[in-house]
């Protein structure tokens, strides 16, 4: 596919305007050595000029069709992307967080499409064996998990002009900075690893890349991903989109209809999880308690942005369930060469490509031995 790069990633991120955990900012105690916190951040980005609306699940309907046609991209049938602001817009959001444990290498995590940082650290009976955070800390690391902005519990956003790649990239960017100068941890994060499942892995390496974060991360581990987007139409077209709101007013009735969620646990089932290498009841879980909505600006916005992995000069683990949807079409098998072609400039690169799990590698009955293989990586690189 082709896409057009309508802006780089030159992202000015303002410094953030205070600094946690305050006086002013509730710690709530956790197990697990774990605080929820809450990061102001500043920031001024240039916007995508996105041309789409959503009012109903017949807008959502034609929006499938559009995301999913054979060249949508292309010349015959480009971006719904008129052009981008002037300037950079100046905002400001409340990012929500949980930091656990008190090691000095300090994990950032960013979760996928559709979910929320509840994907590290799920809540279903018997989930410490899919629990990262809890192995991570286990293992001796601090570990940031945060909400994206539009989701969970961070800054509701709106859909179009907010909920964009480029300023999501910021927000790690900032974060990334605020966890190396914040008094945040116990101890202060000496190092730095940036951990990125599905859009998150592709937020990760383009904060990574990014002149504004790059010196600052010493290791990056991406999951739910193989670089291209040549896949993400059976997974669009499988979720089953709907508006969120709709769907679950109780839980989502604030959100603007530009939040989408998925059809039903059976439609998660599909883009999420491979069968016999989970438990349906974690697909349950999933769709009833773990999923959040991701906002239609969000995905635009990645397709123009152009990511130069040639400028990721950190090692990089891609660790892969082999039978993903969304990243390699259902089968991983020698899907990882090109992506490890373009990443020239890292001072290694590793693949594990056939791990028995779908997109949500975390969430299936192999995620300690994948764990293991993140921290393993992790020990090689001296961290
Ligand atoms: C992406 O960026 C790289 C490096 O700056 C450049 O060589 C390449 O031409 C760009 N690609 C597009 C499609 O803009
Ligand atoms: C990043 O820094 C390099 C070298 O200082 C510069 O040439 C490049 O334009 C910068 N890229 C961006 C996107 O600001
Ligand atoms: C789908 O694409 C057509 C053609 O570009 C456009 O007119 C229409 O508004 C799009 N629909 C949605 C919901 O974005
Ligand atoms: C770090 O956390 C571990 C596990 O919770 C605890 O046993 C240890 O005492 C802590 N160390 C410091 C210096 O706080
Ligand atoms: C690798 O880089 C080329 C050239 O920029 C690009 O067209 C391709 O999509 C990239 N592939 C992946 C998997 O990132």
């Amino acid at each position: 596919m082709l896409f057009r790069s309508l802006l780089s990633l030159s992202c000015v991120a303002l410094p953030a305007t205070a600094l946690l955990p305050d006086k002013s900012n509730p710690v709530t105690a956790q197990p697990n050595n774990c605080r929820e916190i809450s990061i102001p951040i500043t920031l001024q980005v240039p916007r995508f000029l996105i041309s789409t609306e959503i009012n109903n699940d017949w807008d959502v309907a034609a929006l499938t069709f559009n995301l999913t046609r054979r060249d949508f991209g292309q010349a015959t049938f480009p971006l719904p992307i008129t052009g981008t602001t002037a300037a950079p817009v100046k905002s400001t959001y409340s990012v929500g967080a949980t930091l656990c444990g008190n090691g000095s290498t300090t994990l950032i995590l960013t979760h996928g499409i559709l979910e929320s940082k509840l994907y590290w650290q799920p809540d279903f009976p018997g989930s410490e064996r899919n629990d990262f955070v809890k192995a991570a800390v286990k293992a001796g690391y601090s570990v940031l998990s945060y909400d994206r902005i539009g989701v969970g519990s961070s800054s509701r956003v709106n859909s179009l002009t907010d909920a964009q790649f480029q300023v999501q990239v910021a927000v790690l960017g900032s974060l990334v900075s605020h966890i190396r100068t914040a008094s945040t941890a116990p101890t202060p994060a000496r190092k730095t690893v940036l951990i990125g499942h599905s859009y998150g892995a592709y937020l990760t390496a383009a904060a990574a890349a990014s002149n504004q974060s790059r010196n600052a991360i010493d290791a990056l581990i991406l999951t739910g991903f193989a670089g291209g987007f040549s896949h993400f139409a059976p997974f669009l077209a499988g979720a089953g989109l709907r508006v969120a709101r709709d769907q679950r007013p109780r839980r989502w009735g604030a959100l603007d209809a530009g939040y989408l969620t998925t059809a039903d646990r059976y439609a998660d089932a599909y883009i999420y999880y491979h069968d016999g290498d989970y438990e349906r009841r974690v697909a349950e879980w999933t769709h009833e308690r773990g999923s959040e909505p991701f906002a239609v600006g969000e995905l635009p916005s990645l397709l123009a942005t152009n990511i130069t992995y040639e400028d990721i000069t950190a090692p990089v683990q891609i660790v892969q369930g082999r039978y993903d949807v969304s990243a390699c079409g259902g089968n991983c098998d020698g899907q990882l060469g090109e992506i490890r072609g373009n990443l020239t400039g890292a001072k290694v690169v590793e693949t594990v490509e056939d791990l028995p799990a779908g997109h949500n590698l975390n969430l299936h009955l192999i995620a300690p031995k994948a764990f293991e293989l993140m921290f393993d990586f992790l020990r090689r690189q001296g961290l």
